[in-house]
């Protein structure tokens, strides 16, 4: 088993859309040589051009040397072929769609595969590490790895152990995130949507809860968070906010609204509706907004721009 991670030599990333390209990227950036799997070889090319692309646009913002860029395009090899990708590889994250059954496949085919040290990461959003692992033999070396969208410039992996992922491998993957300028953190149990996604769709469901039942406009929820609780969250975390302003008053503020709060287990009625009418969002031009073109655009640009402008702060801390 990879317990020391100066034997990590080589990462391979099985899917190369959005996640599995960036993915790629934080490695290869960090010097590792990366080996990148898709089964459609027109992602793969798309998927080198999407990295030089962002490399340029981190370089542009003054994160990382733009004379390094083709050097870290170097470092990445694509193919279809599994077997060729990963037969040498001591970290393997999957980062194919968000399906069980094509996820369980993969880590039979990896599990086969790989040498016996490879660790087996997935990146999946919510599902069960457990249930991924289901059908590979040795399940002690199946963890999850989850990143965040783009994950070259979110710090944030949550590390997930599985019912029998051996500690020494959450170790070692925390090990390895961290010297590629990753900020790993430990997930203990293993449950749906893990910490981020529990948290992040609580708060959404609330969110679409609140517009359903006509208590305010989209665009106004939206405000509340941006100019209100949302600018102190990234200095004080929710549960240093209640040690903060007491847990006498936390305790009486949720025995007062609780009962209040949405706590439907199905997906919102109002979010069904829309998805059945093709009001998906920017991609459809409506979802709970209007979004034409340039203003979808211009909020993809504005988030890129602030999301490249904390990294450049936070490199320079
Ligand atoms: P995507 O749809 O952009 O990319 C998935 C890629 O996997 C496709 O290019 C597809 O051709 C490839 N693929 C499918 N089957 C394959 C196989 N057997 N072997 C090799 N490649 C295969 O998906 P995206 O958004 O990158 O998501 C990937 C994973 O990351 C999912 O599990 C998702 O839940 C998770 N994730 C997604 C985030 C997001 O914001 N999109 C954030 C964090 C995690």
């Amino acid at each position: 088993m990879v317990n020391d991670i100066e034997m990590i030599k080589g990462i391979s990333v099985i899917g190369a859309g959005l996640m599995g390209h960036g993915i790629t990227q934080v490695f290869a950036a960090r010097g590792y040589s990366v080996t990148l799997v898709d089964v459609q070889p027109e992602i793969l090319s798309k998927a080198i051009a999407n990295i030089r692309s962002n490399l340029t646009l981190m370089a542009k913002g003054g994160i990382g040397d733009p004379e390094e860029i083709e050097a870290v395009i170097r470092r990445v090899k694509t193919t279809s072929d599994l077997r060729e990708a990963a037969a040498e590889a001591q970290f393997v994250v999957e980062a194919v769609y968000e399906d069980l059954e094509l996820k369980q496949r993969v880590f039979r085919d990896l599990d086969s595969i790989c040498p016996e040290e490879t660790i087996l990461a997935t990146n999946t959003s919510v599902i069960s590490i457990t249930e991924i692992a289901e059908r590979a033999e040795t399940k002690e070396r199946i963890l999850g790895t989850h990143f965040w969208n783009p994950p070259y410039l979110i710090p944030l992996v949550e590390v997930i152990k599985g019912q029998e992922t051996s500690p020494q491998m959450v170790d070692a993957t925390i090990e390895l995130l961290k010297r590629v300028g990753k900020h790993p953190v430990r997930v203990n149990r293993d449950v749906p949507g893990f910490v981020g996604n529990r948290l992040q769709h609580a708060l959404w469901r609330e969110a679409i809860s609140i517009v359903e039942k006509g208590i305010a406009e989209p665009a106004v929820v939206d405000e509340v968070i941006k100019y209100g609780f949302g600018i102190r969250l990234p200095v004080l975390g929710p549960l240093e906010n209640a040690d903060m302003v007491g847990l006498d008053l936390t305790l009486a503020i949720h025995s007062y609204i609780l009962k209040h709060i949405e706590r439907s287990p199905e997906p919102s009625p109002l979010l069904r509706q829309k998805v059945e009418n093709g009001q998906l969002g920017f991609k459809t031009g409506q979802g709970f907004q209007d979004w034409k073109t340039d203003r979808a655009e211009q909020s993809r640009q504005y988030l890129l721009e602030y999301l490249l402008k904390w990294v450049k702060e936070h490199e320079e801390k």
